[in-house]
């Protein structure tokens, strides 16, 4: 299968209705890495139709820059899925880059997902394999398979958190989205749903997503809730208004200090791994000592903060 699919960062990721031309038009000046047009829950079951229409005329139009372009179909359980991708992809398939499937449970829905893409692809002469697939963890059953889905076909690209549906699913005794459910107060209610998403992710090669924060004017809120997932390795979140996007790349980015320390250990590492530096695998680095599995840390670190556009501020000085 052709894999010329375009990655890219995704750590804000801007939902948009499908049935709201006005934002599909907004969207396009603002800074999200990425954005999904979306079919599924925003969008009333008698609106879907027009939705479908008004996201492949905003795909043909463009005008979205250099953003990860994503439509988000219904799920595999209700009527409309199949009508979703056919719409889309032979409306705009090679203007989009991935589909996202909410709701998965098993591996065979990514599977199924895969198939009909390929009948698309071929029929219309698009390249082979290009549309990737993002999987939302939405409930009990998909994050039980978590594992599997993840590594269910070669275009997925991101495994994502969907809150609101999964604290559904588990009877979760509260109705705000993304915080602590109130009487639990021994930990993070959410540690086990995005280390088992994360896993699944890293384990495969593949981006892990977190979903949304209801509470869009309370932007601390955000960003404390943000911060949770980032720190752990999620590359992003979802994120539902203008205000959110700001926040959201910068706390999936390092942090300037942490940049620049990163790229510090590289090139030490590299000079003193090397002969000149004396083929050392573990030295000394101010008051830290590095060695292989310090440079794998500071690979990530700096791979994202390159990814993020940072300039580092400090050099490595070659001792001597
Ligand atoms: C997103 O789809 C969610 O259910 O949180
Ligand atoms: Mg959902």
């Amino acid at each position: 299968m052709e894999t010329t699919r375009r990655t890219g960062s995704r750590r804000s990721v801007l939902a948009v209705p499908g049935s709201s031309p006005k934002m599909l038009e907004k969207a396009k000046g603002l800074a999200a890495d990425a954005i999904f047009m979306d079919l599924e829950d925003s969008v009333a079951p008698l609106a879907k139709a027009d939705a479908r229409k008004n996201v492949v005329s905003a795909l043909i139009e463009g005008g979205y820059g250099d953003k990860i372009l994503t439509v988000r179909v219904n799920d595999w359980t209700t009527q409309w899925t199949y009508t979703d991708v056919i719409e889309v992809v032979e409306g705009a398939g090679s203007l989009l880059d991935c589909i996202m499937l909410p709701k998965v449970q098993t591996p065979e829905q990514v599977v199924a997902l895969d198939l009909l893409l390929t009948q698309l692809e071929m029929a219309h002469g698009l390249p082979l394999g290009r549309i990737g697939i993002e999987a939302q963890i939405e409930n009990a059953l998909g994050l039980t398979n978590v594992n599997a889905i993840a590594a269910a076909s070669p275009r997925l690209e991101t495994v994502i958190f969907g809150p609101a549906d999964f604290m559904a699913s588990i009877n979760m005794k509260s109705l705000v989205v993304g915080e602590q459910p109130q009487g639990y107060d021994v930990g993070d209610a959410y540690h086990y749903i995005l280390m088992s998403i994360l896993m699944a992710a890293r384990a495969n090669n593949k981006m892990a997503v977190d979903g949304p924060y209801l509470a869009i004017r309370d932007i601390d809120g955000f960003r404390r809730v943000a911060s949770r997932s980032a720190a752990l390795g999620f590359d992003g979140k979802w994120v539902l208004h203008p205000d959110q996007i700001a926040e959201a790349n910068e706390v999936f980015a390092p942090r300037q200090d942490d940049y620049d320390h990163a790229e510090l250990i590289l090139d030490a590492y590299n000079h003193y791994t090397s002969a000149a530096g004396g083929s050392r695998g573990a030295v000394m680095l101010g008051d830290e000592m590095i060695d292989e599995a310090s440079r794998k840390m500071a690979l990530v670190i700096s791979s994202k903060g390159r990814a993020a556009g940072l300039v580092r501020t400090s050099t490595f000085q070659i001792p001597g």
